[in-house]
């Protein structure tokens, strides 16, 4: 694994937006993995910046999302659709029938939901670049502690601390979902390169812990020591 320490968060995006620049003009068809959350937002904005000002092109680009909510309607504010459109996609030319997000609307059948993410993802031939954030008790995806190392797309329950979390996004503990559609852990060992973002203190010790400590799968995010192509980009805070 390749770590990058940089001085803050800004840096931090701009040289995760570099990286996949750069992905892009090497490979126009390029398929990203792509993550949700606040560490992305730096990123995506640097994005769509590149787009703008250097014609960064993602016009042959193909995106698969990590995960989803299981519950809200699609344009429920805090889906991970109304993220992707709201931070990314409406601002960059990538086409809408190449981008793909596991589908967790009321009344899907999730299990075959997941059974054609997985397909899909194998169709368009893997994931070349998938980016990751990383929850402060080791999750990658949703890939809670215990998943196991073989899994693939499925649906999980969301952990206490992870529903903690995203309470501040919803207006209650009680409105956020307990369930997620979530790509496996072998999903993302899949993938041809991995790239790990981390920011702030309160992911220093989840990083740690995943860099360094035996692998484990009470640890996900452990499983990344598995990957002979993994670059982490962590801002000084989260090297802790
Ligand atoms: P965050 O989430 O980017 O919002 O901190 C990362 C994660 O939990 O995977």
């Amino acid at each position: 694994m390749r770590v990058l320490v940089t001085p803050d968060y800004r840096t931090l995006s701009e040289e995760a937006a570099e990286l996949i620049a750069r992905s892009i003009r090497t490979k126009a068809g390029l398929t990203l993995g792509l993550p949700t959350g606040n560490t992305p937002l730096g990123m995506y904005e640097e994005l769509v910046r590149k787009h703008r000002n250097e014609g960064l092109d993602f016009s042959g680009v193909r995106t698969f999302n990590l995960d989803e909510y299981l519950g809200p309607v699609r344009d429920h504010p805090q889906s991970y659709h109304s993220y992707m459109q709201a931070r990314f996609f409406d601002y960059v030319n990538v086409r809408r029938e190449n981008t793909d997000i596991p589908d967790g609307s009321p009344g899907i059948d999730a299990n075959a939901e997941c059974d054609r993410y997985e397909s899909a993802i194998r169709d368009a031939g893997g994931i070349d670049l998938l980016i990751v954030g990383i929850g402060a008790n080791g999750h990658i995806a949703f890939n809670e502690p215990g998943s196991s190392f073989d899994s693939r797309t499925r649906v999980v329950s969301l952990a206490p601390e992870t529903i903690a979390n995203a309470t501040k996004y919803f207006s209650s503990e009680g409105k956020v979902p307990r369930t997620a559609i979530t790509i496996g852990i072998r999903t993302i060992l899949d993938a041809r390169r991995i790239l790990l973002l981390a920011s702030g203190r309160t992911k220093a010790k989840a990083v740690d812990r995943a860099l360094r400590d035996p692998v484990s799968e009470s640890l996900p995010a452990s499983a990344l020591q598995l990957h002979p192509d993994v670059i982490a980009i962590l801002d000084e805070a989260a090297r802790g």
